[in-house]
């Protein structure tokens, strides 16, 4: 059984706008529809949880699955865990995706989950294209070879235990992390990066939702 759980609980203020950017319209849709969508039409995915604040829950519905709503947190990781709390238990495999990338293709989605549930911990990422520098205070420290260098995306796929385990660690340790794969990562579990598109960007500000804009006249999505 795999659950997935749809942030879209961040106030997106990079984007300048009153509404949350994940609420914004982008071709008369909610952004944070497009992968909901996505999500709803495939089989594999057994239950969806959106995590955000009740105000904006009608803007999902479903009838093909089990949906239920979580409240965000003050942190990205706070409104995972709370998403965590309302999977059901008996999930072997719980994937995590940001609203704000509405572009996730199926195909992406199928080789992370095989992944996901071989590793028990799985990220799509695309190969980072520009030169990454290390600076301190503007000075730069290191220039990184960006041959390793891969982009984080979501979705990422953690098996139940794991996350769990994660959890637990990243509590107890006070840490803070970004992304959902870092929780494996603080219990020593290796984690699979599963090669993605460029066009599963991260939608944070308004350069983005023009890109955007434009991107869905060459998508079929
Ligand atoms: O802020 P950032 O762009 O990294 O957020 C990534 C995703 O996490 C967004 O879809 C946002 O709505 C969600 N988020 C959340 N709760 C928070 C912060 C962010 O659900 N407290």
């Amino acid at each position: 059984m795999i659950s997935l759980i749809l942030l879209a609980g961040g106030r997106g203020s990079r984007m300048g706008a009153p509404t949350p950017k994940q609420f914004l319209l982008l071709n008369g849709k909610p952004i944070a529809r497009y992968s909901f969508d996505l999500f709803v039409s495939m089989g594999e995915i057994s239950e969806l949880v959106v995590v955000c604040d009740p105000s904006y829950q009608e803007i999902f519905s479903t009838h093909q699955k089990p949906l239920a709503f979580a409240s965000p947190g003050p942190r990205r990781q706070d409104s995972v865990y709370n998403g965590l709390l309302k999977c059901d238990p008996r999930s072997d495999l719980i994937l995590i995706h940001d609203s704000a990338r509405p572009f996730v293709k199926k195909n992406e989605l199928l080789d992370l989950i095989e992944a996901g549930l071989r590793m028990g911990a799985a990220t799509l990422a695309a190969p980072v294209t520009s030169t990454i520098k290390q600076c301190g205070d503007r000075i730069v420290e290191k220039t990184l070879n960006r041959k390793s260098l891969w982009e984080i995306q979501t979705p990422q796929a953690l098996l139940s235990p794991i996350i769990r385990k994660g959890f637990a660690e990243v509590q107890k340790l006070n840490l803070e992390v970004t992304d959902d794969v870092s929780i494996a990562e603080a219990i020593g579990h290796p984690v699979e990066i599963v090669p993605s598109s460029p066009s599963n960007f991260k939608l944070t500000t308004p350069f983005d939702l023009a890109i955007a804009n434009t991107w869905i006249g060459y998508a079929s999505i």
